[in-house]
């Protein structure tokens, strides 16, 4: 069976305090590490010093975006290669923060998606619809166009390591959250999407995760979907308290 994945993306949030007592806080409340995959996807600026800080504990760290090139003048950014090297293990791929904010595009996304790979980084792959697309009935069509482009070109060995994130914009911090049941139908699309660009064996073993104002209140219902394995989470991760009710109830 697919395990568990809790993932916290603490977008442009905390100082260098407090995200290492965050993680001093959560360290001993962590769940093993066969019963779920629990990560924290820091600010860039502090992913060095909190995999040292969660050197002990299974908490995994993960980055929030990355380059898709190994080096060279790219003035800013910070390569798949300066991620592993200090001892991250995932990183966010094309957040629709970073689609609205920073141009990225499904092109885009899947050079990352591609390149973290080549480094030995899991990504979590990030796709959604818009308010307006879900009005006009278009979320399965848009979410299948993003997954295909996405992972295009991806080995099979890569689709059942990948983490795909099913993230619908309009219920990013708003508070709005997907019923169980909408979202787990969206990831039933995503599943059904690549066992077709695949086959039935990889996409039963990809995880897909659901994100959109998921709280400690919400999880259980999530998680007891059929294909939802687990969630990105802003807001909720940012407090430790609520970050570690996340985890047991992904556990
Ligand atoms: O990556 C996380 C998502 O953007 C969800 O954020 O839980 O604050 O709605 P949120």
């Amino acid at each position: 069976m697919r395990k568990p994945i809790i993932a916290g993306n603490w977008k442009m949030y905390k100082t260098a305090t407090e995200a290492k007592q965050f993680v001093e806080e959560v360290n001993g409340l962590v769940p093993d590490s066969e019963k779920l995959d629990a990560v924290i996807c820091a600010p860039a600026i502090f992913l060095a010093q909190l995999v040292v800080s969660a050197e002990n504990s299974p908490l995994q760290i993960g980055a929030q975006t990355m380059s898709e090139e190994d080096e060279g003048a790219f003035t800013g950014e910070i390569s798949p290669v300066q991620l592993t090297d200090i001892g991250v293990k995932y990183v966010i791929i094309g957040h629709s923060e970073r689609r609205q904010y920073f141009n990225e595009t499904d092109e885009s996304a899947n050079k990352k998606v591609k390149a973290a790979f080549n480094h030995g980084l899991i990504p979590i792959l990030c796709v959604g619809e818009t308010l307006e697309q879900r009005e006009n009935g278009e979320t399965g069509a848009v979410v299948e166009a993003q997954v295909e482009q996405g992972i295009s070109g991806l080995t099979e060995e890569q689709i059942t390591q990948l983490v795909i994130a099913y993230e619908p914009i309009w219920a990013i911090g708003t508070g709005k959250t997907a019923t169980a049941e909408d979202a787990n139908e969206v990831c039933g699309i995503v599943r059904k999407k690549v066992a077709a660009l695949y086959h039935d064996e990889a996409a039963e073993k990809l995880r897909i995760q659901y994100g959109g104002s998921v709280k400690p209140a919400t999880i259980d219902e999530l998680m007891g979907m059929e294909h939802i394995d687990g969630a990105l989470v802003g807001g909720a991760s940012l407090e430790a308290g609520s970050f570690v009710k996340l985890l047991e109830a992904g556990s």
